[in-house]
C-alpha cells in the first residue's frame, strides 16, 4: 500500500515540461493571461485526489466489494494492461453504473469516485491536497496510460 511509483509525478513533470515550452506564451501578449493560467492548471498537474479520499475509498471497498474482489485485482498486469488504454472517467463509469454487480448504481457518486481514487493510489499516483471531484469531465482528464507496463 505504501509502495508508489513515480510514474505519475513524472508524467505531470513532462507536461509542465511543455507547458512552459509553449511559445505563444512568451510570443503573443494578448493570448498570454489565457496561456499561463493554462501553464498553472499543466503545473499543477491533472487533477489529483487527496490521500483522505483514497483511504474512504479502501474501506468503502473493503466493505462492499471484498466479497467479490482482491483489491491485488486492480493493480495486476491485466488490470494495466485493459486499463492503462482508458481514464479514471472510464473506471469512475463502470464502478457506478455496474458495481457491486449485485446492486449496481448503490454507490453514490462521491463513493464511486472514493474508490477510484483508492485504485489510482494503489496503482501510483500521488495523492494532492484536494479532493478528486465526481465529474465524469473531470476524470476523463486522468488518463490511466502511466499504468501501463513497459
Ligand atoms: C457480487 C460480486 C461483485 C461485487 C460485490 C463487486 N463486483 Fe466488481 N465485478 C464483478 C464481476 C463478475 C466483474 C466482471 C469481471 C470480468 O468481466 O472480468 C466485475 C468487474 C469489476 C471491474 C472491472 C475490472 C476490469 O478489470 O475490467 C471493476 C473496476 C469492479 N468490478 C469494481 C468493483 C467495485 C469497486 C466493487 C465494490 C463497490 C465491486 N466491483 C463489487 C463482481 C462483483
Amino acid at each position: 500500500m505504501t509502495m508508489k511509483r513515480p510514474l505519475g509525478v513524472l508524467a505531470a513533470l513532462a507536461l509542465a515540461a511543455c507547458a512552459a515550452s509553449t511559445p505563444e506564451a512568451a510570443s503573443a501578449p494578448a493570448a498570454s493571461a489565457m496561456s499561463s493560467s493554462d501553464a498553472v492548471a499543466s503545473a499543477s498537474g491533472t487533477p489529483s485526489f487527496s490521500d483522505a479520499q483514497a483511504d474512504e475509498g479502501r474501506d468503502i471497498f473493503r466493505a462492499s466489494c471484498t466479497e467479490c474482489h482482491y483489491s491485488s485485482e486492480f493493480q495486476d498486469s491485466q488490470f494495466k494492461f485493459k486499463w492503462g488504454r482508458r481514464s479514471a472517467g472510464n473506471l469512475y463509469q463502470l464502478i457506478q453504473n455496474e458495481m457491486p454487480e449485485t446492486n449496481p448504481g448503490s454507490l453514490s457518486p462521491e463513493e464511486a469516485v472514493s474508490i477510484v481514487s483508492y485504485i489510482l493510489r494503489m496503482n501510483g499516483f500521488e495523492a494532492g491536497p484536494s479532493r478528486l471531484a465526481a465529474d465524469r469531465t473531470i476524470l476523463d482528464q486522468i488518463s490511466l496510460a502511466s499504468i501501463r507496463e513497459p
